[in-house]
């Protein structure tokens, strides 16, 4: 009997999808492949139609810090399906993942759910503006905030931080409502915030930037972005979609010592199921409806099977110290591939920070700006990722996205996919 193939999946999928995928890096595009079509997924591995296993470090692009199908996470999954699904009224569910946020983390005092990263950033940036009266938005190129209009710009040409739409569909009116400045240069955003500061609503950042590579900022960099906002009268955003409760139950906000306006979340917070959320000082929440009277709303917003899902996975995080124990397994794994490059004498760099690791060609010294990654990075990339992925080890399909280690990848399952990887180069 034919057994369907990925490569056919495909076929079928474009005749029906822009590039056969509803997100746009799932495609393999550059990598002269079909992209895997996958049946399963359990802890640290997924499952191909071609019943190949693989070892994955996508994990669904951050949110699974379990591993996919955590028993503990499942089990209330399957309760919460025979309880409820969908309320669209007040109900106890998202009552307790907000108290619970809200009680460890004292700087979310106020917070509202929704259903994406995308969406908590697109209301944070409309309660910054109500609250400053002030209609720009300062981000930094190599940050990614979602598909938000005003935020798919990159660095124009022209003023200080003028910016230019990075994707098509995008009017020249709104692109021009954001202002770029570059990461890890504290003297050209002072320039910026020199030239437009008062009309700077809100500065974003990703303060662990890991959408372009994974870029370390300096603390002292990120210091002054916050120091420019208050001088400024700006608010600032972090946008914690990524790093928030993978870095640590409190994120960059506990690793920087620095407390921002307001903070976004999204990945994590779900449990694997579609939640974002943004929050922060209590006065600025209460703009929001119904209370105040910036307007954000959701169908699905706080969805009970998510919230679920997002409490047990912050709670069994805790109980297990999970921070901590990933912290050290993606230290130990990251060196392995270090020491591995090193002993085939391949000029490759392995970035890791908390459970997050990103192979690049940049030898010379510590990355931290898009400028620093190696023209020949997408490259260099493919040949590791194919043949990786021949192995049975699933890298996230794109030379500019992160690696993602789960509690479900044990020592010896990194140990193993170090091997592989180390062997994928030339
Ligand atoms: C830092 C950051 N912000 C926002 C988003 C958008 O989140 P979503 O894809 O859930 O809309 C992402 C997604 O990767 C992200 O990494």
């Amino acid at each position: 009997m034919h057994k369907v193939t990925s490569e056919e999946l495909f076929q079928r999928a474009l005749k029906v999808t822009p590039g056969g995928v509803h997100s746009p890096v799932r495609s393999f595009k550059g990598l002269d492949r079909a992209p895997v079509f996958f049946k399963q997924a359990e802890g640290a591995f997924l499952t191909s139609v071609e019943d190949k296993k693989y070892i994955d470090f996508c994990q669904s692009f951050g949110p699974l810090i379990l591993g996919h199908r955590d028993p503990e996470v499942a089990e209330e999954v399957h309760r919460m399906v025979d309880t409820a699904w969908t309320f669209g009224a007040t109900e106890i569910y998202s009552l307790e993942l907000a108290e619970w946020i809200s009680n460890t983390l004292p700087f979310m005092q106020k917070l509202r759910f929704v259903s994406s990263g995308t969406e908590a950033v697109m209301s944070a940036l409309r309660v910054a503006r109500a609250a400053t009266g002030r209609s720009k938005i300062l981000k930094f190129e190599g940050c990614y905030h979602g598909h938000v209009d005003n935020l798919l710009v990159k660095a124009g040409s022209g003023l200080a931080g003028a910016a230019a739409s990075s994707s098509a569909g995008i009017s020249a009116e709104v692109a021009a409502t954001t202002v770029v400045a570059p990461l890890d240069d504290e003297a050209k955003l002072a320039e910026v915030f020199a030239a437009q500061g008062k009309d700077i609503a809100a500065v974003i950042i990703e303060p662990l930037p890991a959408n372009y590579g994974l870029l370390v900022q300096r603390q002292e960099f990120l210091q002054k972005v916050s120091e420019l906002c208050k001088k400024n009268g700006s608010l600032l955003i972090f946008d914690e979609v990524i790093s928030g409760f993978r870095v640590g139950l409190a994120g960059m906000v506990e690793k920087t010592g620095i407390t921002p306006d307001l903070v976004t979340y999204g990945k994590i917070i779900g449990g694997g199921f579609p939640v974002g959320c943004y929050g922060g000082r209590a006065e600025l929440m209460n703009m929001v409806a119904p209370s105040g009277d910036v307007y954000q709303a959701g169908t699905l917003s706080a969805n009970p099977i998510g919230m679920r899902a997002g409490l047990v996975t912050l709670k069994k995080m805790q109980r297990l110290d999970g921070w901590n124990v990933l912290e050290k397994r993606t230290q130990k794994f990251t060196q392995s591939l270090r020491d591995g490059f090193a002993k085939k004498g391949v000029p490759l760099k392995v970035e890791q920070h908390s459970s997050l690791f990103w192979i690049h060609g940049n030898t010379s010294g510590t990355i931290r700006t898009i400028e620093q990654i190696p023209a020949n990075q997408g490259a260099t990339f493919k040949g590791l990722f194919l043949k990786a992925l021949d192995k049975g080890v699933y890298l996230a399909p794109n030379a500019y996205e992160v690696g993602f280690v789960s509690m479900a990848h044990t020592d010896e399952l990194l140990a193993e996919a170090a091997q592989i990887i180390v062997n994928a180069v030339e």
